[in-house]
């Protein structure tokens, strides 16, 4: 996937410095931050940090507020905490290093954090669970805060096309997808947003039918 026009997203010692978290959600970096560039958003909420890659990627052109959610789950307590040091490892040389400025994180599971939510939500990101029911859990428990025009990516939409895949295709939004990597969703009602992105990146494959 690449921008049409590259030289609107130089690579700088930043971005480098996010391309080098390891990470099964490489290749959206530079969507996420062109993504915040265009819509400005207020409040990004990712779901699921895991080593931190896709939060600071939001994060990095420090507009309005970034949460990342995710937790220590009980069947993988070990690796999850080797996950988690990594993640606030990484968080803490992006903010000492001056490329991200505003990162919230909030550790817990996904569904309890959004009983306590009150924020209008202007990007979701969805990357936490793979199975359909899972995903449409976290995400009719997200929807209430979302903006009319809020947009939603869901990663992994290729990886499990039964699951992550058959979830959205069902969203009833205007939709497109990067099927590249794992396959990134994009729903919005946004229409101003898809025509900029359909202007200004090659590879936005077909939906799946
Ligand atoms: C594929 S990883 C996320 C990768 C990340 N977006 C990145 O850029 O590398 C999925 C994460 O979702 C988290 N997760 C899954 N189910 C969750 C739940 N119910 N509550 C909180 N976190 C959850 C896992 O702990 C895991 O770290």
């Amino acid at each position: 996937m690449f921008l049409k026009q590259r030289n609107r997203l130089r690579s700088t010692p930043a971005i480098q410095f996010i391309q080098s978290i390891d990470s099964s959600w490489k290749g959206y970096e530079l969507f996420a931050i062109w993504v915040v560039k265009k819509i400005k958003p207020k409040v990004i909420v990712d779901l699921g940090f895991d080593k931190g890659l896709s939060t600071i990627a939001f994060a990095h052109r420090n507009c309005g507020d970034t949460y990342g959610i995710d937790w220590v789950g009980e069947n993988n307590f070990s690796q999850k905490r080797d996950s988690m040091e990594k993640a606030f490892h990484n968080i803490s040389a992006a903010i000492r290093m001056k490329y991200v400025k505003n990162i919230n994180l909030i550790i817990g599971p996904l569904t309890e954090i959004s009983e306590k939510w009150d924020r209008e939500i202007d990007l979701l990101h969805i990357d936490c669970a793979h199975s359909y029911d899972e995903i449409k859990e976290q995400y009719e428990s997200w929807k209430p805060f979302l903006k009319k025009d809020a947009v939603i990516l869901i990663h992994d939409v290729g990886a499990f096309p039964n699951e992550t895949g058959r979830f959205f295709q069902e969203l009833t939004l205007p939709k497109r997808l990067f099927a590249h990597g794992k396959g990134l969703g994009i729903a919005t009602n946004n229409s101003s947003l898809h025509e900029q992105i359909a202007n200004a990146w090659e590879e936005t494959a077909n939906l799946p039918s």
